[in-house]
């Protein structure tokens, strides 16, 4: 009991420093009678990142403090196993559905099979594509992300002061991720001027997001990516001075690659390098300089939200929303509840993950 309270409270608190608490258009609280035995599927893509391991867990943890009962499902980064999964869901019962899709636009026969069965569906963290039948989006601010990275490269270079010229490679998140455009429009929405105006300078030359985005989002493909980059454009005495990464799997695979280069020593610092999720071995990173900063998306907060939705799909009640127009699936525009992200680094880890109790810092050693 005292541990459910812990969580609850937890929750609570998270909802409301990350602004994610109380500005929707309509407050919802589900009674114990309403949710008691219903069953919710939660199917995320994989247990590989430590974020979904997170997202999960905390989903898992907030349905049943609520009365549900929770079938929760990680598919190992295969899109026909989390189709499978999700039809198993469907199968069994499930009142509502809240999934993180592999490849958004790989579910809408499943979705088809879901709304046949009167089952709602949260789409989780990344939105599902090209069908109707997605009720909810519950996300962080995707664009803030992108935006968030480049005003963090902007400042540490010194680049609204004019300084410059510095080298720079970009990496893109996976194609199939619709989160994947948004964060890097944000981010270009801040550093394209500075290359156009020749202060940040693309070695490569390789700037589409189709050149530069990594399927998967998968360490090794970043890594041999940032292997070639530096193989062809940073030999000899040049320096590489900032790499922007969309997110933390991506970030560890351009370590890798940069530490075999020999980079990381004091003639030749680690170039400022972006980030996202906030992955314990990547604020280990953070600490030994070799990552400057990733986004912190608290997952507990995300998960409150998501609560909420669900409680209000069960009850039949419209959720809490504050975007209704940016996110169109190609079939229609999903509402969505948006949360704020921050950001972490060497200098501010301690506040924002161990004071909020997400790590402790024996996590981090
Ligand atoms: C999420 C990121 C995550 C990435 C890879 C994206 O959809 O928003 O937080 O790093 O997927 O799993």
């Amino acid at each position: 009991m005292k541990k459910v309270l812990t969580t609850l409270l937890a929750l609570g608190l998270m909802a409301t420093l990350a602004g994610c608490g109380n500005s929707g258009t309509k407050a919802t609280d589900a009674g114990a009678a309403t949710s008691s035995k219903q069953l919710i599927g939660v199917a995320m893509p994989t247990q590989s990142l430590q974020r979904w391991n997170q997202d999960g867990s905390n989903m898992k943890s907030a349905l049943e403090a609520k009365g549900y009962k929770v079938e929760l499902q990680y598919a190992n980064n295969d899109v026909n196993t989390q189709t499978q999964q999700v039809e198993n869901m469907i199968t069994k019962g499930c009142k509502v559905l809240v999934v993180a899709a592999i490849d958004g636009s790989a579910m809408t026969d499943v979705l088809k099979k879901a709304a046949d069965n009167n089952v709602k569906v949260v789409a989780y963290d990344r939105l599902i594509m090209k069908t109707p039948n997605v009720d909810y989006y519950a996300t962080f601010d995707n664009f803030k992300v992108g935006v968030i990275q480049g005003q963090y490269i902007e400042k540490q270079l010194g680049l609204k002061d004019g300084k410059g010229p510095f080298n720079i490679e970009l990496f893109g998140g996976s194609p199939d991720d619709n989160n994947a455009t948004f964060f890097f429009n944000g981010a270009m929405s801040i550093l394209q001027p500075y290359i156009d105006n020749g202060k940040l300078v693309v070695a490569s030359g390789q700037k589409d997001f189709t050149k530069i985005a990594i399927q998967g989002w998968d360490s090794a493909k970043a890594q041999a990516r940032m292997d070639n980059l530096i193989t062809a454009n940073y030999a000899k005495d040049k320096k590489l001075d900032v790499v922007l990464s969309p997110n933390d799997s991506l970030a560890i695979g351009i370590v890798a690659s940069l530490k075999n280069a020999g980079y990381g020593s004091s003639d030749k610092p680690y170039p400022i390098l972006t980030g996202q999720d906030c992955d314990k071995p990547n604020v280990i990173a953070m600490i030994n300089k070799q990552q400057s900063m990733s986004i912190f998306k608290d997952t507990r907060t995300l998960a409150s939200k998501v609560v909420e939705m669900v409680d209000s799909l069960v009850q039949g009640k419209e959720a809490a929303v504050n975007d209704t127009k940016t996110y169109n699936n190609g079939s229609k525009v999903v509402p969505s509840f948006l949360c704020d992200p921050v950001y972490a680094d060497a200098s501010n880890y301690k506040s924002i993950l161990i004071d909020s109790g997400y790590y402790k810092e024996a996590d981090l050693k």
